[in-house]
């Protein structure tokens, strides 16, 4: 055992659009056989909302999480198409993923925004998992710590040590996500120190040791190992790795092993 106290390991699947209800019904039906009763990690779901109801349904009596995939800031209202994270928690959701790269780039979403989604889902109830990175182009000139620092403020600024507590952080490289190009270990625990340090910062003193930090981007059963060896990795956002039960059984598997 390291003689620092490890944080505990959290691993959630980010299903993206994939799966039907009846689909994902079956791949957490699966995944609850592969993990027992007592998986060795936190681990959690986030399939899309139409196979929320299913999975949850799956997923009952076992420790696994639910989680979904965004929500809209509001309680309630003329919002067509949005979903409320009162209508999340009263689906059995625990998570929620906010502030995904492919919302922020493909739908527009804003550091405002995406502070005020987190909110949205501590009044709700919800455990917002906070996903950051930076774009490839960003890294290329230098400004990773920058937009990791600018992310992290405008999310946490305001927030108490007891609420930022209660919050998941994935540092997600926009360049690692879906591409095979996964971060090195080294790479991911620079930003990870950065995403601590700035909590730190913005939050209090010793903010960042007590958040848990998830790396995600092109995580798989095979490169698990090497990046779960370092203990500055609290976990995995997964995406793709997590379609298949016996992929994303193996990651857990690695998330668990005492390093
Ligand atoms: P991949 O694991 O498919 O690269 O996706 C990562 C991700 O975006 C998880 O939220």
């Amino acid at each position: 055992m390291s003689p620092v106290a490890r944080r505990p390991r959290f691993v959630a699947g980010n299903w993206k659009m994939h799966k039907t209800a009846a689909e994902g019904g079956a791949l957490a039906r699966e995944l609850v056989a592969h993990l027992g009763a007592r998986p060795p990690c936190a681990v959690a779901l986030c399939p899309p909302f139409t196979a929320l109801e299913a999975v949850r349904q799956a997923l009952d009596g076992s420790p696994i999480g639910l989680g979904a995939q965004n929500l809209h800031p509001e309680p309630r209202g003329a919002f067509t198409g949005e979903i409320s994270g009162a209508m999340l928690a009263a689906a059995g959701c625990r998570y929620v993923i906010v502030g995904h790269s492919e919302r922020r780039h493909g739908m527009g979403e804003d550091d405002a925004l995406v502070a005020r989604k987190l909110r949205a889902a501590r009044r709700d109830g919800l455990t917002p998992i906070v996903c950051v990175g930076e774009t490839l182009s960003e890294r290329d000139q230098g400004l990773t710590a920058d937009v990791l620092v600018r992310q992290i403020r405008s999310a946490y600024d305001g927030l108490a040590e007891a609420e930022a507590r209660e919050t998941v952080i994935a540092y997600e490289p926009v360049w690692a996500i879906g591409t095979g190009r996964v971060a090195s270990p080294e790479q991911a625990c620079e930003a990870h120190r950065i995403i601590r340090a700035t909590l730190d910062r913005v939050v209090g003193a010793g903010a960042g040791a007590n958040v848990c930090v998830q790396y995600g981007g092109s995580v798989n059963a095979e490169n698990a190992p090497r990046l779960f060896a370092e203990p500055e990795l609290d976990g995995a956002l997964v995406g793709g790795a997590s379609l298949e039960a016996a992929s994303f059984f193996r990651i857990v598997a690695a998330a668990a092993a005492v390093v």
